[in-house]
């Protein structure tokens, strides 16, 4: 796609006016002087662009020479680095020399004719204000330089979701949200979307963070939220989920079970000892009896004896 700087046929034609009325006045003031003159002039001062796309970046001049030593210089500041214009485009002695830090993605349009130029593959870093500067010797400009500012659009970034704070029951929490870019600058909304609908209000502490205070936060807090941040080029969402527990009824809770444990386990050692100890003492009488009756000599003897016997006669 390319974003062309048309208007519509009114503004064109208003264009093709306006730039009839300056060369016009321009040959007029050149006559005059009695000097050679060169008008240089952009149809928008304002020119929009998606991210990634081609955008035109319009500047035409009106010469009466022989355009044989014309010579056109494109510079940028950009809107990041204001303090550093830097080199675009240069057309000299009938060769372009675009910028090392733009090479193949700049180009000149129709030159010698216009100065326009075509910027591909639109970054967001190259939002700025552009100047077009031409000279034709001998002609002198006037005037000799024009500017236009250039917008590179882009649709919000994924944004983050992320909760800090005390999520205890009666703990304060705040939500924040942050996106990265978008151009123009998204709206940013925080709401509750489950399991009831409610719009929250948000408190941006930058042009892309918002975040969303809740105070004595209960169980009914527990829910999904959801940010949005939308702008005319697009909405993207991030949610986070909030389970609030009821912790003083937890803790206590806690506690009685673990009174409660402790008891049962106290009373079963208790009965562990009893059944150990009662077992033990019935054994030891089993035992004793036991060994009275193993005290009983004839039955071993007599068994022992009748083996030999049988061993004896075999
Ligand atoms: C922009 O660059 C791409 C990739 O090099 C190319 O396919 C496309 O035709 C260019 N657009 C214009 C308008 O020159
Ligand atoms: C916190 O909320 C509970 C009920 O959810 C309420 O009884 C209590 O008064 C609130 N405390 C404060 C300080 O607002």
């Amino acid at each position: 796609m390319l974003g062309l700087p048309g208007k519509g046929v009114a503004s064109t034609s208003m264009d093709v006016f306006q730039a009839l009325v300056s060369l016009v006045t321009c040959l007029h003031y050149c006559t005059l002087h009695k000097v050679v003159c060169l008008q240089v002039r952009v149809e928008r001062t304002n020119v929009e662009v998606q991210h990634g796309e081609a955008v035109l970046l319009p500047c035409s001049f009106v010469t009466t020479a022989v355009p044989s030593r014309l010579n056109i210089i494109w510079t940028t500041t950009p809107l990041s680095e204001p303090s550093s214009p830097s080199q675009v485009i240069v057309y000299d002695q009938g060769q372009a020399i675009e910028s090392p830090t733009l090479t193949g993605r700049v180009r000149f349009v129709s030159a010698p004719l216009s100065a326009d130029i075509l910027l591909n593959m639109t970054r967001l870093s190259d939002a700025g204000k552009y100047r077009c500067v031409v000279s034709n010797p001998p002609e002198s400009g006037s005037p000799g330089i024009a500017e236009l500012s250039l917008t590179v659009l882009a649709p919000p970034s994924s944004p983050h979701c992320f909760v800090s704070g005390n999520m205890d029951e009666g703990g304060s929490i705040s939500l924040t949200c942050f996106v990265e870019y978008g151009v123009p600058v998204p709206d940013l909304n925080w709401s509750k979307i489950k399991p009831d609908k409610i719009f929250l209000p948000v408190n941006m502490e930058d042009s892309l963070r918002g975040t969303v205070q809740i105070f004595n936060v209960s169980s009914q807090t527990s829910g999904l939220y959801q940010c949005t941040v939308s702008n005319r080029l697009g909405t993207e969402i991030c949610s986070v989920e909030l389970i609030i527990h009821s912790t003083p009824h937890g803790t206590s809770g806690i506690l009685q079970s673990i009174f409660v444990t402790l008891t049962m386990a106290l009373i079963l050692l208790t009965l562990l000892a009893l059944v150990l100890w009662l077992h033990r003492s019935g054994y030891d009488r089993t035992n004793r009896s036991g060994q009275r009756e193993e005290e009983e000599p004839c039955y071993n003897e007599i068994r022992y004896r009748s083996n030999l016997l049988r061993r004896s006669f075999v």
